[in-house]
């Protein structure tokens, strides 16, 4: 018998069958559900149409994620029409060869001899910002975490000051949030009340990023980014104010969000998990032994690495991964035709039982090798894979564990009453409402 040309999935046959009940019960509760359903359904690899009838394939087997990220990666393209609103051209949405030379390029501002520098730039803003908490007080920790890494991101890669655009970047993210994932049928000049909205936020980043692009002169250019970019031109000679405007509102928005969830995550599960909290700080200050953290200290950090990595798979900040078939092609024997869309989720990946025993539990020892915690090589992406893996990743675990590091050091974050803690799946995996947390200072 020949393999079906299609896997399983949901049609009008199997959908209307469903009651009505249970439907509205997925439905209310979010995205997320709706896809757990689906995979529990239909197994592995659950085949749909979306609204304009182009096959929709939703992959969460390691095996086959594996296969478009890095064995076919040449066949897939990366979908992100909604996001090249705003991030245009840049690394995160280009294509092709036009993609491979400006990731050579930006390549070396990534570079294990920079990343000193940036340590310091992550820790010295950590401890400014650990010192205006003030023992006993109540904030909300993903606005204090999206401040932090907004400021360290912009005076690392940009040698920018941030201090007065938190807010106007805040704005243009809730738009973005709230936009992505509705692209426009219409032309962008027709003024629709989401293109106004759009333009907006467009406008609001460009009147913080084009300045920073003018400021930057070859009297004062330094080793940053922005001075990389804009002075040493790459293969294809020097680059448009519109692409380095690109490349920066990328690094900006992709450098900044992921980490600042992935820590409001972390601060949020170890609130949860004192024991491990506990084994942290032990760690924290028999490394640290009371002064401030430095580059040096990354690879004695060990647990704290483990709680960062087991956080990013039980909270992965890019749960989603969409491509685009480049080509027609196949994936996990069944045949893929060109233009079909692939939707990579890395959430029910990283939380299957089969690879992850026990994936409900908080477990950062199970990235150890001698706990059998992690069963699959490709199993654990929270950065992706591939060729179109995170430039950023060592940047993001360097911050991630430094920031957690200085923190603990300091501090330890209960989270305050009432509290209704629930993940909001939209283009990243956020907190549905703000997460207060109380300041406790630590005496040991
Ligand atoms: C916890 C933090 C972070 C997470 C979880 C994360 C996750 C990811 C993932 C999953 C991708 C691949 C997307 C795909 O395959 O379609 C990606 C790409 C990217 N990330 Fe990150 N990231 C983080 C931090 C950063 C930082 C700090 C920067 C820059 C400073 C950055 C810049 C980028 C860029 C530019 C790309 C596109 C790379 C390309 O396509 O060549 N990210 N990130």
């Amino acid at each position: 018998m020949s393999p079906s040309p299609r896997p399983p999935g949901p049609t009008w046959a199997t959908e209307t069958r469903r009651p009505w009940k249970v439907i509205y019960s997925e439905i209310s509760r979010g995205l997320l559900p709706i896809v757990r359903g689906r995979f529990e359904r239909f197994g592995d690899l659950v085949y749909a149409t979306n609204l304009t009838g182009t096959p929709l394939y939703s992959l969460r087997h390691p095996d086959h994620i594996h296969e478009v990220l890095v064995t076919r990666a040449t066949d897939f393209t990366k979908r992100s029409k909604d996001l090249e609103v705003y991030l245009g051209q840049g690394l995160f949405t280009s294509n092709g060869e036009f993609w491979r030379k400006q990731r050579r390029l930006i390549q070396p501002a990534f570079h294990k001899e920079n990343m000193s520098r940036y340590a310091e730039v992550m820790i010295e803003h950590t401890r400014q910002k650990v010192a205006t908490w003030v023992p006993g007080e109540i904030r909300d920790i993903n606005r204090e975490m999206m401040e932090l890494t907004l400021t360290v991101v912009a005076r690392a890669l940009l040698n920018y000051d941030t201090q007065r655009d938190h807010l106007t970047v805040a704005k243009a993210m809730g738009v973005i949030q709230e936009t992505a994932g509705f692209p426009s049928i219409l032309p962008r000049w027709v003024p629709t009340p989401l293109h106004k909205k759009q333009q907006a936020a467009i406008d609001a980043l460009d009147g913080i990023i084009l300045p920073m692009i003018d400021a930057c002169t070859p009297e004062n250019r330094g080793t940053d980014l922005l001075s990389l970019l804009k002075f040493e031109p790459g293969e294809a000679g020097p680059m448009s104010r519109q692409q380095l405007r690109d490349e920066l509102v990328t690094m900006f928005m992709a450098g900044h969000e992921t980490t600042a969830l992935a820590l409001t995550w972390t601060l949020y599960l170890l609130s949860q998990n004192r024991e491990e909290e506990r084994r942290m700080q032990a760690e924290v200050d028999r490394v640290l032994e009371g002064r401030p953290a430095t580059f040096a200290d990354l690879e004695r950090l060990e647990y704290v690495r483990l709680v960062v990595q087991e956080s990013l798979r039980m909270f992965p900040p890019l749960y989603l991964t969409p491509r685009v078939a480049a080509t027609d092609t196949e994936v996990g024997g069944f045949p893929i035709k060109k233009g079909s869309e692939l939707l990579i989720w890395t959430y029910f990946l990283q939380r299957d039982e089969r690879w992850f025993p026990d994936p409900a539990r908080f477990w950062p020892e199970r990235f150890l090798p001698e706990t059998q915690g992690v069963l699959h090589p490709h199993a654990f992406i929270p950065f992706g894979a591939g060729p179109r893996a995170c430039i950023g990743r060592h940047f993001a675990m360097a911050e991630l564990v430094l920031m957690l590091a200085s923190i603990a050091q300091r501090c330890e974050l209960r989270l305050a009453p009432g509290q209704d803690v629930r993940m909001n799946a939209r283009v990243t995996l956020a907190p549905q409402f703000p997460i207060q947390m109380e300041i406790l200072e630590r005496r040991s």
